[in-house]
C-alpha cells in the first residue's frame, strides 16, 4: 500500500515548549496524520529547541533582535516556513505579536493555543485575570489566527474548574494539562480534513461533544 502523506506542520516557539512536546509525542504514533517538519524559535537557547533536537526535528532560530522591525523578522520566518514545506503553522508559546501581513499570508493555515476560554481574557496573565474576575471555570482554546490578538475561529476548547484556593500557578498548571490534550487533537482534526471555516466559525465533522452542564461550585 502506498504511504499516506501526512500534514506537514511547523511549530513556532519562544520558551519551554511543553505544548511542542505534546505535538512531538502525538506525531510519534505511527497512525498520526501529522508530521513536524520544522521548529522555529525566536529565542536562542530556549528549551523548546532541545526538545526538537532530541526528537530529530529540524530547528531554526530566527531572533527578532537581529532585525530592524517586525516586517523583516517575519519575512525571514516566512522564508524558513516555506522552505520547510509546512502546510500548517502552529504557534505554541510564541511570544511575538504578528503583523496583519504575516497573518493574512497564512490565512486558515495558522493556529494558536491560548490558556483561557476565548473570547474571555485575551493577552497575558489570563489565569490571574480569570481568578480576579471570580470566574468559576476557565480553560484553553485552539483557534485559527486572525490579525487581532487572541482572535479567530475556535477549533477546540477544554474547560477546567477554578477553586477558591487557586493561585495563578495552580490554575495555569491545571489548564496546561488540558492544553497538552487539545493541541494534538486540533491538529489531528485539521489533518483529517474535518475542520471547515464557514463564515468565521469552524465546523468540525463527526465531532462528539459532552452532554449536560458543568456547575461550579456544585450544588451540594
Ligand atoms: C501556554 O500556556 C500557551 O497556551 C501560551 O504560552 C504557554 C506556553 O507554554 N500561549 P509551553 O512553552 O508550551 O510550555
Amino acid at each position: 500500500m502506498a504511504p499516506v502523506s501526512k500534514l506537514k506542520i511547523a511549530v513556532l516557539v519562544s520558551g519551554g515548549g511543553t505544548n511542542l512536546q505534546s505535538l512531538i509525542d502525538h506525531c510519534r504514533d505511527p497512525n498520526s496524520p501529522v508530521e513536524i517538519t520544522l521548529v522555529l524559535c525566536n529565542v536562542p537557547g530556549a528549551f523548546a529547541l532541545e526538545r526538537a533536537k532530541k526528537a530529530d526535528i529540524p530547528t531554526v532560530v530566527v531572533n527578532h533582535k537581529d532585525f530592524d522591525g517586525r516586517e523583516p523578522f517575519e519575512s525571514a520566518m516566512h522564508a524558513e516556513l516555506e522552505r520547510s514545506g509546512a502546510e500548517l503553522v502552529c504557534l505554541a508559546g510564541f511570544m511575538r505579536l504578528l503583523t496583519d501581513g504575516f497573518v493574512d499570508k497564512w490565512h486558515d493555515r495558522l493556529i494558536n493555543i491560548h490558556p483561557s476560554l476565548l473570547p474571555a481574557f485575551r493577552g497575558l496573565h489570563v489565569q490571574q485575570k480569570a481568578i480576579n474576575y471570580g470566574a468559576r471555570f476557565s480553560g484553553c482554546t485552539v483557534h485559527f489566527v486572525r490579525p487581532a490578538m487572541d482572535d479567530g475561529p475556535i477549533i477546540v476548547q477544554a474547560v477546567v474548574p477554578i477553586y477558591g484556593n487557586d493561585d495563578e500557578g495552580s490554575l495555569a498548571a491545571r489548564i496546561l494539562a488540558e492544553e497538552h490534550k487539545i493541541y494534538p487533537l486540533a491538529v489531528r482534526l485539521i489533518a483529517e480534513g474535518r475542520c471547515r471555516v464557514v463564515g468565521e466559525r469552524v465546523v468540525v465533522e463527526n465531532a462528539r461533544a459532552p452532554e449536560g452542564a458543568l456547575i461550579n461550585p456544585s450544588p451540594e
